[in-house]
């Protein structure tokens, strides 16, 4: 999805914003640009393509500015293309903006703009809000300093949609404003100066001291200020926060790529997740949460509403809410359940889980949800994204930053958080206590046990040397592992764009099995021992039929029956699929590099996908 950088200070502007963008190339983007103001008026550079070719357009190196704007695109409206950039100017050149998220009324504004004799030279909605600034900018007749503001706040009032801007303005050279709606949008705070980024990363090098903005803040920023204004344009204060991630964890640190090291950090992500939740002795708290006995007792439902691999740590969280807690549980995709009408009152709990905490789709399923009565709360990586600020409760994992579009240390922490949540549901209803306490034990062993799983790295690499050209690949399981199984298809589809399909086993013989001929690839997961034998009988059906199998198993199984297995550890059910996704996890990215792909920015994703 599109990015944003925006600097404004005593340093040359230029560098500041193209490295900036350079960081959030993980993002995806077909285009990128920046605009700096410059002694002679407003400079822009923009083009499709990659951050670096900015570096080749003409007269970059010739900018002075010390405050400037810059965007990478992901088309929405409009084909990548050089006009359909950002920054977008008015018809006057006084204006330059940058917007991520969707103006839905744009068609509109245009025709107005248009009978009031604008010209648009790009296909964009984005193209309209620096011409409606100006229309206001024009209308007003008070020269002041708040102008520019005024201009930008009535303009801000007609737009539909989601946006976050950066607007500069030729006459306030000394001045940016920026506001969001319902798309991320940050302010790092520096020493005689300010950085603006959708994602935190992209400035962590410059600054740990962060301003959130809420939905409809207005900021001016100068140099070494940064005034906030409510919707109405009354000054409002505002502190900032600090963010704990270091900027070489948003580094490769030696790895090829982010995703493998991303891969090598779950022992410490999970290790950080369960932090000093669990102690021996004492029941688990949540200091963000003070769920009562008698308001979990009286739940009639838990949904778990997400999208994409966060869809599918909410799997492994039903089961551990459902036969831990005993409470009815439901997973739900985010893009679907809002518009399924879900039955939701005030004895509803719906749970939103997202990385980014910025994804379209689960915040609008969490409005919906709040909206008919249900208490909600977001389990996120990322403090402050839209996503906390719409919950009525946050709780995070521990995960840093993950910068790979595959999703890997994110998906491992969600379910260890979800397992920690089920422990404090079960704790405050006292009930389960014997699995509780044997679920503590395991998890005070998981991060050692991952470290152990990560040696079947060398195992897996040559297996997706014998696959990576494969057109097809299935992976099978059943219960838990199914849930793992769907979690590694994804993962292969995604970084490989081999087509990979998952089933539950027992579901094979009814349909699927139709499509296993002679060298077709299956891939099964075994981590349930009342479960192995059946799994077993189904991958000997595949055999029979030509199939070369691998198998993730911590089952003694009859490993000649099997091209390959990979032996993991045991640990309680509740958890294993943090263990046995982590070869399928290595099994992808190495498919993927044996490919030549690019394993951190696989085409046509985004690593947060904030338009519906
Ligand atoms: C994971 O590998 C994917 N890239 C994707 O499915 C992702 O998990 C999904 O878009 C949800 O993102 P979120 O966790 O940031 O909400």
């Amino acid at each position: 999805m599109c990015g944003i950088v925006g600097y404004i200070g005593t340093k040359k502007a230029s560098p500041i914003l193209i490295n900036g963008l350079l960081r959030l190339e993980y993002r995806g983007y077909d285009s990128a640009g920046i605009s700096t103001i410059e002694k002679e008026g407003l400079s822009m550079m923009k083009d499709k393509g990659r951050v670096k070719n900015l570096y080749h357009l003409e007269g970059i190196d010739n900018l002075e500015g010390t405050i400037g704007i810059a965007h990478t695109r992901w088309a929405t409206h409009g084909k990548p293309a050089k006009e359909n950039s950002h920054p977008h100017m008015d018809n006057s050149k006084t204006f330059s903006v940058v917007h991520n998220g969707i103006i839905e009324n744009y068609h509109e504004l245009r025709k107005f703009l248009t009978e009031h004799g604008y010209t648009f030279y790009s296909q964009t909605d984005t193209e309209v809000v620096p011409n409606l600034i100006h229309y206001y900018y024009n209308q007003d007749t008070n020269h002041d300093e708040m102008k520019f503001l005024r201009a930008t706040k009535n303009a801000c009032n007609d737009l539909k949609g989601s946006f976050a801007l950066e607007i500069i303005c030729k006459d306030y050279p000394d001045h940016m404003i920026v506001i969001r709606k319902d798309s991320p949008l940050v302010i790092g705070k520096g020493e005689g100066e300010n950085y603006i980024c959708s994602d935190i990363p992209a400035i962590l090098s410059f600054t740990r001291e962060f301003y959130l903005l809420e939905d409809f803040e207005f900021v001016v920023l100068a140099r070494d200020d940064a005034k906030f204004y409510d919707k109405d344009l009354n000054p409002i204060n505002k502190k900032t926060q600090t963010i704990e991630w270091n900027a070489s964890s948003a580094e490769k640190d030696g790895y090829e790529d982010y995703m493998l090291k991303e891969i090598y950090e779950q022992p410490t992500a999970i290790r950080e997740t369960i932090g000093a939740k669990l102690n021996e002795g004492t029941k688990c708290e949540f200091e963000e949460l003070n769920y009562s006995k008698d308001y979990l007792k009286g739940l009639n439902k838990i949904y778990l509403v997400a999208c994409g691999t966060a869809m599918h740590a909410g799997l492994a969280g039903k089961n551990i809410l459902e036969r831990l807690c005993k409470i009815p549980t439901e997973v739900d995709i985010a893009s679907e359940f809002r518009y399924r009408n879900p039955i939701i009152d005030d004895k509803t709990l719906c749970i939103f889980i997202s990385q980014s905490g910025e994804t379209a789709d689960t915040i609008a399923a969490l409005k919906l949800s709040r909206e008919k009565g249900a208490k909600t709360l977001a389990i996120t990586n990322v403090i402050g994204s839209s996503i906390t600020r719409e919950a009525d409760n946050s709780i995070y994992t521990h995960a840093g930053p993950e910068i790979a579009v595959a999703s890997t240390k994110a998906y491992t922490s969600q379910v260890i958080l979800l397992a920690i949540l089920g422990i404090y549901f079960a704790e405050t209803l006292e009930i389960s206590e014997n699995e509780v306490a044997a679920l503590k034990q395991d998890m005070a062993t998981l991060p050692s046990k991952i470290e152990e799983t990560l040696k079947c790295a060398k195992t897996v690499k040559e297996f997706g040397k014998r696959i990576y050209q494969e057109k097809d690949v299935f992976f099978l399981g059943r219960g838990i592992d199914e849930t793992v199984a769907r979690e590694s298809a994804l993962k292969l589809k995604e970084i490989s764009y081999i087509h990979a399909d998952s089933y539950p086993a027992g579901e094979l013989k009814h349909g699927p099995i139709a499509l296993i001929e002679n060298d077709i690839t299956v891939i099964s997961i075994m981590t349930d021992s009342k479960l192995v034998e059946k799994t077993v009988s189904n991958i000997q059906e595949v055999i029979t039929r030509g199939a070369k199998t691998l198998v993730v198993t911590n089952q003694k199984v009859d490993d000649k029956m099997f091209d390959t297995v990979i032996h993991i550890p045991e640990t309680n059910p509740f958890i294993a699929p943090i263990l046995s996704v982590i070869p399928l996890q290595l099994l992808s990215y190495y498919i993927s590099k044996e490919k030549g792909l690019d394993v951190d920015k696989p085409r046509n994703l985004a690593k947060s996908v904030t338009v519906e």
